[in-house]
């Protein structure tokens, strides 16, 4: 790839086979370095998050991206290629899936505004389709980057508009009937409909279920409700900031990536953080002890104190006495103990469920035309050969695309290969695949330098690599799961 730019614009020269394209350089998710990404068949992928470009159209076709990146026409004379003109991005003026002979739903109804309800009527529209389409979401705000709730906007570096993931306007410009504020009570799914808390009710010719997953509540005794705090909405991340404003000294409860990266953000605002978990080392169970003692010298290193193997006794006014006995003076604590998928929903409609939403391979639930996707959602993996579930930002976008795809009659698999990212200070880890156990760990490189490659291993084949610093090889090794390719 050649990097430069095109009246004025950043722009990469890609050359893949015998063709050339030029397109834009930054993502259009949070501006990555698409030169510094990889180049697949016709695809150019995004290095920080994975997201994936057509080189042909511009077109985002995997989030996290949602948009499209410029694209010029390219020339070849002789031994010399010429950038010409800017393209129009090739809008969808037909539906696609008039295409593929299928009747389409008259109505869609998505439940919730998370990753994977905007990923899908985001879809929706771009495929063309015209038919009425209401998302409905318990939360008070549209749909938001819900990762950046513990990184950035905790720190008080994004301010509410860099957390939108659609301009306002864009739901009445695209005819999305955005229904905030209001909390899907039943499905009546042999009615076609859906019934709010409110009383009202929704038909629907096609239904998408994205509740994603609500935060595991426990009990300190002791505790008032208002020194306990959890992190999944956007209401949770301001009520955080307002109190850390004034505080000085915070307990996190719980080991896990939200409660690190928790612990990271009210480090750099200056605060004393204690990280309190049954576990002998952070997020040892997803990464292993070799990678948690890694995470847990990066926190220490920035002042983050560990109480590991020890739960909460009670909280006495301020004071949280530790299993083991000892004391702190807290002014508040944030709760990390995992979440749980939000199945009520579905239970009360008696679909399939297993720890979450049996769907099969096309994202669609036990009852035809109702499809499921995100952290609510468990599916047939064919990376792994098992059905999972998992909570990560990208996978729950791309099943919301896909299954919107679905939704209009495309029948198109789910085989992304699942990815995360988390971040911690200056630190990135991007994982690759899924691997609940594994009975080898190889390390290319050096965990304490923080630049390598962490392959998790069964029976000698490459179930999933973590990666810090080395952004290329995630992507590399993501293709070569895609194409089946020993890793
Ligand atoms: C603080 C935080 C940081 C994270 N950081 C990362 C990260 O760095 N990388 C990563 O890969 N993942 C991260 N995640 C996980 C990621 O955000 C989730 O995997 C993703 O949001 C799942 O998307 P979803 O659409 O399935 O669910 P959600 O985004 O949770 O959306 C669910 C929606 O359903 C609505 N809803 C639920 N029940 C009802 C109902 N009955 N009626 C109406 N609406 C309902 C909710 O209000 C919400 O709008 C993080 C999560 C949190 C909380
Ligand atoms: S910046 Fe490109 S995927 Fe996030």
């Amino acid at each position: 790839m050649v990097l430069g730019q095109v009246d004025g614009e950043d722009a990469v020269l890609v050359r893949s086979g015998d063709e050339c394209f030029a397109v834009g350089a930054n993502c259009t998710h949070y501006h990555g370095a698409l030169s510094q990404g990889l180049v697949v068949g016709d695809t150019l992928r995004c290095p920080l998050h994975h997201a994936c470009f057509s080189l042909r159209t511009g077109e985002a076709l995997r989030a996290p991206a949602l948009d499209p990146i410029p694209r010029w026409r390219v020339e070849i004379v002789g031994e010399k290629v010429f950038v010409r003109e800017r393209l129009a991005y090739p809008g969808r003026e037909h539906l696609v899936s008039s295409a593929v002979g299928q009747s389409v739903p008259a109505s869609v109804v998505i439940i919730g505004g998370g990753a994977a309800g905007l990923g899908a009527a985001d879809m929706l529209r771009r495929q063309g389709y015209d038919g009425s389409l209401t998302m409905i979401s318990a939360d008070d705000w549209p749909p938001y980057d819900r990762p950046n709730l513990s990184k950035d906007f905790l720190v008080g570096n994004a301010p509410d508009e860099w957390m939108r993931l659609r301009l306002p306007e864009f739901y009445g410009e695209q005819k999305i009937d955005l229904v905030l504020n209001s909390r899907v009570s039943a499905l009546d799914i042999p009615r076609k409909r859906v019934l709010l808390e409110n009383g009202q009710t929704y038909g629907f010719e096609a239904l998408l279920i994205a509740t994603g997953a609500e935060a595991v509540r426990l009990k300190i005794e002791g505790a008032t409700d208002s020194q306990i705090h959890y992190l999944r909405t956007f209401a949770d991340a301001r009520a955080i900031v307002a109190k850390a404003a004034s505080a000085k000294s915070v307990a996190v409860v719980g080991a896990s990536f939200i409660g690190l990266e928790v612990a990271a953000s009210l480090r750099t605002l200056g605060i004393a953080v204690n990280v309190i978990a049954p576990e002998s080392q952070p997020l040892e169970r997803v990464m292993g002890p070799e990678v948690g003692r890694m995470v847990r010298g990066l926190h220490e290193a920035h002042g983050v104190v560990f109480h590991l193997g020890e739960t909460v006794r009670n909280i006495n006014p301020t004071t949280l006495t530790l299993s083991g006995g000892a004391t702190l003076e807290v002014d508040f604590v944030v709760l990390g103990v995992g979440v749980r998928p939000s199945l009520t929903l579905a239970e009360q409609a008696a679909l399939a469920t297993d720890r979450g939403i049996v769907v099969n391979e096309y994202l669609e639930t036990s009852a035809p035309g109702v499809f499921a996707a995100g952290d609510v959602a468990r599916w047939p993996d064919p990376h792994s050969g098992e059905i999972i579930r998992v909570e990560h930002w990208v996978v729950a976008e791309r099943q919301g695309q896909v299954a919107a795809k679905n939704i209009l009659g495309y029948r198109e698999r789910f085989d992304a290969v699942p990815f995360f990212w988390s971040q911690h200070y200056d630190v990135a880890i991007n994982y690759v695949g899924h691997a609940e156990r594994w009975d080898s760990v190889e390390i290319d490189g050096d965990l304490n330098s923080r630049n390598c490659a962490v392959f998790y291993k069964r029976a000698g084949r490459t179930l999933a690599v973590a990666t810090i610093s080395r952004d290329l090889q995630s992507l590399q090794a993501e293709a070569a799961m895609e194409a089946r390719i020993p890793v």
